[in-house]
């Protein structure tokens, strides 16, 4: 009997037939999103569990795992929906699948700083509502992006897709990583690094999220340095919710401490906090960063990949270490 994998999600249709060509696949037909119960029962039966960021691989389901789960292949870069250590401590292999998305997230990053420095989501609304009166010198204003600062906190590859794109866009582009970026890199990029990301906030007038979230980055944003945030400044979030203070960030909202957000992931996704939805300075977008057919098959490449390369008997390129 081939090793029994288990897809929680429904897949691209593309995706799904070289599954069923290649292994003893189950997939999941009509979508439903697993309950922590249908986790549980899953990591009793496969030996390889393919999840998404809708499954949360915690230690609950994690101690509950049978011998023969042997790999959780992730459809998704981010992994902060799985408990690393304790699948490191059960011998289970994880993997991601980077690389494949990092210029449709770059894209949705760049499209919420346009789409919220011009306020388009405010003036389609208007037009749709037939409040559209007539073209004003005064109406409907927003912020010129050349010669703004953008500052990215996590260079890594979306950051520096971003970089690339918002640096023809024409504006300064600075960030903020854990290590600085090579020298090359830099300069062809044309990005300042910031040692301090407390002193980079209080300059940007755009704030780009896009750090993976860890324990190290829940929160970066915080309440003390949304507060450093210029007052027209805006804060762009494309990685996970848990980055931001959301609490404080509504509060900054609410306060006209900043001058808007884009965000396209939240804390409690979908249950998005209802007090988010009162603003007309933000622009919400529904966790869709890497949602193009593209990146979408790409994906699931990655996963078929990793999967066949993994129960081939070798180590899988896309590992994640805990
Ligand atoms: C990712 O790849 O991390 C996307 O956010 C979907 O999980």
């Amino acid at each position: 009997m081939k090793p029994l994998v288990i897809v929680t999600r429904k897949l691209p249709a593309s995706v799904e037939l070289r599954m069923k060509e290649l292994f003893n696949v189950r997939l999941n037909g009509d979508d439903k999103v697993f309950t922590q119960k249908d986790l549980i029962a899953a990591v009793k039966e496969a030996h390889v569990l393919v999840t998404t960021v809708t499954d949360k691989i915690s230690w609950d389901v994690l101690s509950k795992v049978a011998p023969d789960l042997k790999m959780i292949a992730n459809y998704g870069v981010g992994v902060d929906h799985i408990d690393l250590v304790s699948a490191r401590n059960k011998g289970i292999t994880v993997t991601n699948t980077p690389g494949v998305l990092t210029e449709d997230t770059a894209d949705m990053a760049m499209l919420l700083i346009l789409g919220i420095t011009r306020r388009m989501s405010e003036g389609e609304k208007m037009l749709r509502a037939g409040k559209w009166k007539i073209w004003s010198p005064t109406g409907m204003l927003g912020m010129r992006l050349r010669d703004k600062n953008l500052g990215i906190i996590g260079m890594g590859r979306i950051g520096q897709a971003l970089a690339l794109r918002a640096k023809t866009f024409g504006l300064n582009i600075h960030y903020h990583n854990r290590q600085k970026i090579d020298d090359g890199l830099e300069k062809n990029i044309g990005a300042t690094y910031w040692t301090s990301l407390d002193q980079m906030i209080t300059q940007m007038d755009i704030i780009s999220l896009n750090c993976s979230s860890t324990p190290d980055t829940r929160h970066i944003m915080s309440r003390r340095r949304i507060g450093l945030m210029k007052k027209n400044a805006y804060l762009i979030n494309t990685t996970r919710g848990d980055v931001v203070d959301e609490d404080a960030l509504i509060w900054a909202l609410e306060e006209e401490i900043i001058a808007g957000v884009g965000l396209d992931v939240y804390k409690n996704e979908p249950n998005i906090n209802p007090r988010l939805l009162n603003f007309d300075n933000a622009l919400l977008t529904p966790h869709m960063g890497s949602a193009t057919d593209e990146a979408r098959i790409a994906m699931g490449e990655k996963v078929i990949m990793n999967v066949k390369i993994f129960l081939d008997g070798h180590s899988p390129r896309d590992r994640v270490l805990a």
